[in-house]
């Protein structure tokens, strides 16, 4: 159901939107200036020396959209994507790109063609959000395997709105949280017609729960996690350096 599901928004008129719902979707100018703000959000305080050299996975790379952005910012950028759709459209987007490759996968596992090196970081926005919990948990001890030491899998998963707990009260996350608002006004009523309708499957984590969950699906490493809003937890499980 989830492959057919993002299959068919691959082939809709309105695939972009599907892949990022922002206002501005449908404007190149402005897709492109989201999609390096929201490479930049992923790689908040990462070195960008150490990345420079370093190869990235993107788990659910859609179109490609942050593909140009961390391709720019590292050794090369491998994409995989549950839709043979969304992937074809990648390939044809970054053809002119040498250090991007995109790959189809079962929805479940980093594929076999991917796991060809180690990964400094592992990129999943947008996509965690819209699986169901065993997904999830299958693709974080996947990708997790791939991590080189000291490498993260950064991701965005949904919270579960009834529970309050964990919610930043710092200047910064409440920044966070007026600008996601302010999005959130300005969505146009084309933007509720293409959302509704539309089956998404994303499991809700009560913020308690997510660090052993994690822990669990990986099998080790260490967790860091911020939730500037109700519906959003962000983080990353990182590798240990010299550890296992
Ligand atoms: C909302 S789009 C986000 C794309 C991209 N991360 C971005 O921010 O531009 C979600 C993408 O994740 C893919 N996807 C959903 N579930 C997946 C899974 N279990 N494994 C791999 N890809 C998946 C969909 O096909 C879709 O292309």
């Amino acid at each position: 159901v989830l492959r057919d599901n993002w299959e068919a928004r691959s082939r809709s008129d309105a695939r972009d939107f599907y892949v990022a719902s922002h206002p501005g979707w449908d404007e190149a100018e402005r897709w492109e200036a989201q999609a390096e703000a929201d490479a930049e959000l992923m790689l908040h305080a990462v070195d960008a020396e150490e990345l420079a050299t370093a190869h990235v996975l993107e788990v659910g790379c859609g179109v490609g959209r942050l593909a140009r952005p961390l391709a720019a910012r590292a050794a090369s950028y491998t994409g995989i994507d549950i839709s043979a759709g969304m992937v074809a459209e990648a390939r044809i987007r970054l053809e002119n790109v040498a250090a991007a490759r995109f790959f189809v996968c079962d929805g479940l596992r980093v594929p076999e063609a991917a796991c060809d090196r180690r990964y400094r970081q592992i990129v999943a926005l947008a996509v965690l959000i819209h699986c169901p919990r065993d997904v999830v948990r299958s693709l974080v001890a996947s990708a997790y395997e791939l991590l080189e030491p000291g490498g993260q899998l950064r991701f965005q998963v949904l919270a579960d709105p009834d529970d309050p707990t964990g919610i930043a009260s710092l200047p910064a996350a409440e920044e966070v949280h007026q600008e996601m608002r302010d999005v959130e006004l300005v969505v146009t009523p084309q933007m509720r017609e293409l959302i509704d309708g539309h089956y998404y499957m994303g499991a809700k984590f009560r913020f308690d729960e997510l660090e052993p969950f994690l822990l669990d699906a990986a099998g080790g490493g260490g967790v860091v996690l911020f939730r500037p809003d109700l519906v959003h937890v962000y983080g990353w499980i990182e590798r240990p350096r010299g550890g296992d």
